[in-house]
């Protein structure tokens, strides 16, 4: 979740302090109007829960933290994700950024299988990674960059990308009133860029500054069909803080 760092600036760097960059290059007059217009749509997400098949998608609470950031030592996933290491300190307030700030939305990603099989489990023992969006264009708050990480090594490869990826789009659209989605991946990231191809995203940018590539999906009404086709076994739900039971 590299973009958990951007109202956090002064303790990362790499891509959050990038991102902050962006937006005070853009504070005019018309970008900050509509940047709240927009920005006000995106903490729709923390009471939702999402339930998918492989997946469900919960948004980031303090219960979510110790693991996240048991995760986020990981040195891989530092560099595949471009994150600094934060303190334990750092990451629960970083979770609250998520959480408060207007111009975020993320879920955590549990599997569904353990989460649904026990009954009672916290969901602490069912993450597997995270899912986020967020606004990076002041001036145009119908564009969300996409982010996700399936932490977990032994969960990769099984689809369950795919479908936080499909179910967070498909949420973006119907309930953010987003139209164009952008994932930055690093260059030689190739199972993310593959995943985000076979999404029907298309590279657009190469950064040699960043090593990153650009990847973008326009929502056309075929787009559109495509993605509630993909996400029509999706169940959105109240969720409650702290809630561990499968509805
Ligand atoms: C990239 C990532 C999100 C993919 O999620 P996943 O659940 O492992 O991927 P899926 O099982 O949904 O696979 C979807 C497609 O991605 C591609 N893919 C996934 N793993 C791959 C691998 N190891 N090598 C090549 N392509 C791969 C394939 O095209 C695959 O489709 P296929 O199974 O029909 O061949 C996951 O591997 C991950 O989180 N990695 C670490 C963090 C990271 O890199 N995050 C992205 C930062 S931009």
């Amino acid at each position: 979740m590299r973009a958990l760092g951007i109202s956090l600036g002064t303790w990362c760097l790499g891509f959050r302090n990038r991102h902050s960059a962006e937006r005070t290059e853009r504070t005019g007059k018309n970008g900050v109007h509509t940047w709240f217009l927009g920005a006000a749509t995106m903490r729709l997400n923390q009471n939702t829960l999402l339930l998918g098949k492989k997946v469900v998608l919960v948004p980031y609470t303090s219960e979510h933290v110790p693991r996240y950031h048991e995760w986020m030592k990981s040195e891989e996933l530092q560099r595949l994700t471009a994150s600094e290491p934060l303190s334990l300190e750092q990451e629960y307030a970083m979770q609250r950024s998520w959480r408060e700030d207007a111009d975020k939305c993320t879920f955590i990603v549990l599997d569904a299988e353990k989460w649904q099989a026990q009954p009672g489990t916290t969901e602490e023992s069912c993450m597997v990674g995270d899912v986020n969006l967020f606004l990076t264009d002041l001036e145009d708050p119908t564009l969300g960059e996409i982010e996700v990480m399936i932490a977990e090594p032994s969960f990769r490869g099984k689809g369950l990308g795919t479908e936080a990826v499909l179910m967070m789009l498909s949420y973006g659209v119907t309930r953010l009133d987003l139209t164009k989605f952008e994932a930055k991946i690093g260059q030689g990231n190739e199972p993310s860029i593959r995943m985000f191809q076979k999404l029907h995203f298309e590279q657009v940018a190469v950064s040699s500054v960043f090593q990153e590539v650009t990847l973008r999906l326009t929502i056309s009404e075929s787009e559109h069909e495509w993605l509630l086709e993909q996400t029509s076994h999706v169940e959105e739900k109240p969720y409650r803080d702290g809630s561990a039971e499968p509805c």
